[in-house]
């Protein structure tokens, strides 16, 4: 079942009705100040860091859920609602949503009067606008009083939530003409606030919660809009909110434009008052004066349309499939790039206060965007690689508006390391920029201790070397890629993390994934080490991979698949001998995209037992049998419930690791039909099992043990955006950006007969037109500008080209 539908010529999707099984969301904003929006207008904003610098507030964990948003109350006669349904909820005569790349429209009409409202995020500006377009579609005249409403948040999302008995007090607010002013804690520390404006004369305003809304009313009927009379109200501590009452008078068919804008305003602290206890509003004023028409706002959103336009012809796909072309064109890059920018930080599913910036994450996100802005993907690299630590190691998170490491989570995340050779070697080969290996990086940001980026890479490939334990292979530390698999954790408090607490020193749990992933990475690295003239690790590392793939075979194999780890004490984890979790998707991933054991059958053995064991009708799950007790050996994974999350679940970032690995065994039909399982525009159709977004991924399905199997949570900031993006454009499509030259090789099975992609890479354009009848197996045949050429490999063409490939596969 749909609740709505893609509309391709304009990039959106189209949400037909409020009540879709889960509140979906979009996200405004691609620089500094961003907005999270469902289909219902509720979400929030902050700037640049969503713990630290929160405008409004939302409330998770909330009955019902989705409340806190930027609300507009339509006052007609007697009756009052909201065109975006919630949170009166009054039915609707019509409703619409369309999500669209960096802004939605949400459309409500009730008793011959429509209210479109578009949200977006200017480029350029720390400001959220709102255009609001009222109607008359009657036959009478109209008198409407609309009432709009946000609530600030104090800042720090944090102690917003937690720490009342301030909070309750330093609530502070001003109210110029028509534009309400946040400046609470503006008198001592911060030098930054946030306003409310409206382009109109107000008959009213508020900005007292308890004013606006009554004490014990919800946002569905408060007491200002009752009574269609708004309270002047002045917040002095309790809860500050933004209000504008505007009257609206329309004959029929006619419409009025009002332009709202939150925004963001930094001063410097000798410039903070007008005078004593008056703010300086002068930045703001001239905030504001960018968007006080109608046409300012069709400008912006010009501005962001072709600003998408661009970014998107990096990449365009055209193939018979219009749901393969939407998610390669549209969705699956705009889920990259919200991704790069949001990292795992505020989602509906993230709270924006747990987690800032994955040292793992973030590389991995940029494997999916890195050919969307290279510069800012570089600046990234920067910012990550002064978090590692000179041993090599990374804090596994840092915030975003400090560049520092998070030293709450910490480090030992022995894989962590390994990713940001991923994240240079990509950078590289989209761009050619072998001068960022030279770029003098800081350690864990002490500038005293800097070195060449190079040395960064060189230091996290010794540190799974330096770390090998008694069969040879890496040392797990806290975790690898899998958080939950803590085998040095032993927990047995409920109150402590599985990411912070215990680790011992432990020199025995070993992983095989980080030995998988250490021999996939080794041959960037190894060119990498040789461009930099070290002639001699580029060897070391080459022999060291081969000495690595030979030790996962002799004691990573477990006769049908790969084995997952050994734990503390030296038992096989994955293996046919354990009771449950006999087989992990992450080794047969990793391992078989690494090449081990592709000449020996080992690697088809291992994606066969992945199919016969791991596959279900809604994708791969993470393990089999999934844990039905808690294991203190084992940490996190076996304390969630068979079927979620790392136990059993489908974790979807790892499914395209299955479908790259089916692509170097040539087997096209097999990665195609996994990817088809979860690509979240062939899941449209059964949204109601889904229930989470169908245009963009989540990070997990539950897997066949749960009763709920089927359904998503966590949608948008996952990891299997960038990883299905390179699945598709890099393996199954075949369009790879190497060091030396765009490699082409197809492998994506016999469904899509034909398809052409036209690559932009390095200032050149590529058009890669394919005629794909075998299911992969094959070499493809390739003529460049009509020339025969031998392998795969295109060699780069000077910036400015324009280069058409012909492909037969
Ligand atoms: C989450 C984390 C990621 C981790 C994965 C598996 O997606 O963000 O870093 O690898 O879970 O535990
Ligand atoms: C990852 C996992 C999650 C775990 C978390 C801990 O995000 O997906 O299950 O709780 O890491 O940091």
């Amino acid at each position: 079942m749909r609740f709505g539908h893609f509309d391709d010529s304009r990039r959106e999707y189209v949400i037909a009705t409020p009540h879709t099984p889960y509140p979906w969301t979009n996200y405004l904003g691609c620089e500094e100040f961003f907005s999270l929006i469902s289909h219902q207008a509720a979400g929030y904003s902050f700037y640049r860091d969503a713990r630290l610098r929160r405008l409004t507030r939302y409330r998770y964990n909330n009955v019902p859920t989705d409340v806190g948003g930027r609300y507009l109350y339509v006052r007609d006669g007697d009756d009052f609602w909201s065109p975006s349904y919630l949170p009166v909820k009054r039915e609707l005569d019509f409703f619409e949503c369309r999500h669209g790349l960096g802004y939605s429209t949400i459309t409500g009409e009730r008793r011959g009067v429509r209210v479109r409202s578009t949200f977006v995020v200017p480029l350029g500006h720390p400001a959220e606008v709102q255009r609001v377009e009222v109607t008359n579609t009657s036959t009478a005249k109209k008198s409407l009083r609309l009432f709009s409403y946000v609530e600030f948040c104090l800042w720090n999302a944090y102690d917003d939530m937690t720490n009342f008995q301030r909070n309750l007090s330093t609530g502070e607010v001003e109210v110029d003409g028509s534009t309400v002013y946040h400046k609470t804690e503006y008198r001592e520390r911060r030098n930054h606030f946030a306003f409310f404006h409206v382009n109109a004369p107000i008959h009213g305003f508020d900005t007292d919660r308890e004013r606006f809304l009554g004490l014990y009313n919800g946002m569905h009927e408060p007491r200002a809009v009752a009574e269609g009379q708004s309270g002047n109200s002045i917040a002095s501590g309790w809860a500050p909110v933004g209000s504008h009452c505007v009257d609206v008078t329309l004959e029929p068919n006619e419409t009025k434009v009002l332009v709202f804008v939150l925004g963001y305003v930094e001063n410097p602290t000798s410039e903070k008052w007008e005078r004593p206890g008056v703010l300086n509003k002068v930045r703001a004023r001239s905030l504001i004066e960018h968007f006080s028409t109608s046409g300012q706002v069709d400008a912006v959103l010009l501005a962001m349309e072709l600003h998408w336009r661009r970014l998107l012809s990096t990449f365009q796909l055209e193939s018979p499939d219009p749901r393969l072309n939407r998610m390669a064109n549209v969705w699956n890059q705009y889920q990259c790039m919200v991704t790069f920018n949001i990292s795992r930080s505020a989602s509906y599913f993230e709270s924006g206060i747990g987690r800032g910036m994955g040292f793992r994450d973030s590389n991995q996100d940029l494997l999916g965007f890195v050919h969307l802005e290279p510069a800012r993907a570089r600046e990234r690299i920067v910012d990550v690689a002064s978090t590692q630590l000179p041993d090599g190691s990374a804090y596994h998170q840092y915030q975003p508006l400090t560049k520092r490491g998070n030293n709450e989570i910490g480090s030992g995340f022995n894989d962590d390391p390994l990713w940001l050779i991923f994240g240079v070697a990509a950078y590289v080969k989209e761009t050619g920029d072998f001068g960022i290996l030279k770029e003098v990086v800081p350690f864990d940001n002490q500038s005293a201790n800097s070195a060449p980026l190079f040395e960064h890479l060189r230091r996290a490939f010794h540190h799974v070397l330096d770390r090998l334990g008694p069969h040879g292979l890496p040392l797990i530390g806290r975790a690898d890629w899998n958080d939950c698999l803590n085998l040095n954790c032993f927990s047995e408090t409920p109150d402590e993390s599985f990411q912070t607490s215990g680790n011992q020193a432990g020199r025995t749990a070993e992983s095989i994934f980080i030995a998988g992933m250490f021999v996939a990475v080794a041959p960037d690295y190894a060119y990498l080490a040789q461009r930099s003239e070290f002639e001699e690790e580029a060897l070391d590392a080459k022999a060291q991979a081969e000495k690595m793939s030979e030790t996962v075979l002799r004691h990573g194999w477990d006769g049908d698949w790969f084995l997952r780890a050994y734990d503390f004490f030296g038992k096989k984890v994955g293996s046919h001998e354990c009771t449950e979790g006999k087989i992990f998707v992450e080794p047969q991933g990793f391992c078989v995209m690494a090449g081990i054991g592709k000449d020996t059958g080992h690697a088809k053995k291992a994606l066969d037992a992945t199919k016969q064991l791991l596959d279900t009708q809604y994708g791969i799950v993470l393990n089999q049998p999934a844990y039905t007790k808690y294991h203190v050996e084992l940490g996190e994974i076996t304390s969630y419930p068979p079927g979620y999350k790392e136990n059993g679940g489908i974790f979807c970032h790892n499914n395209p690791w299955i479908m790259i690995a089916e692509t170097t065994l040539g087997r096209g039909d097999r990665a195609f039909e996994y990817y088809k399982k979860i690509a979240p525009a062939y899941v449209e159709e059964r949204s109601e099992v889904h229930r989470l977004e169908p245009y963009v991924y989540a990070q997990m399905i539950a897997g066949r043990d749960a009763p709920r199997h089927g359904e998503a949570k966590n949608s948008w900031l996952t990891g299997t955006a960038a990883w299905n993006f390179v699945a598709l454009s890099q393996h199954l499509l075949g369009v790879r950006p190497d060091f030396e030259g765009l490699r082409i090789h197809p492998v994506i099975g016999r469904e899509i007969d034909k398809f052409t992609v036209t690559r932009r890479c390095r200032g050149a354009e590529y058009v890669i037109r394919v005629s794909n009848r075998g299911a992969g197996d094959r070499a493809p045949r390739l003529t460049v500008d009509g020339t025969a050429i031998h392998g795969d490999l295109v060699a780069y063409a000077p910036a400015g080209s324009r280069v058409v490939i012909d492909c037969e596969v």
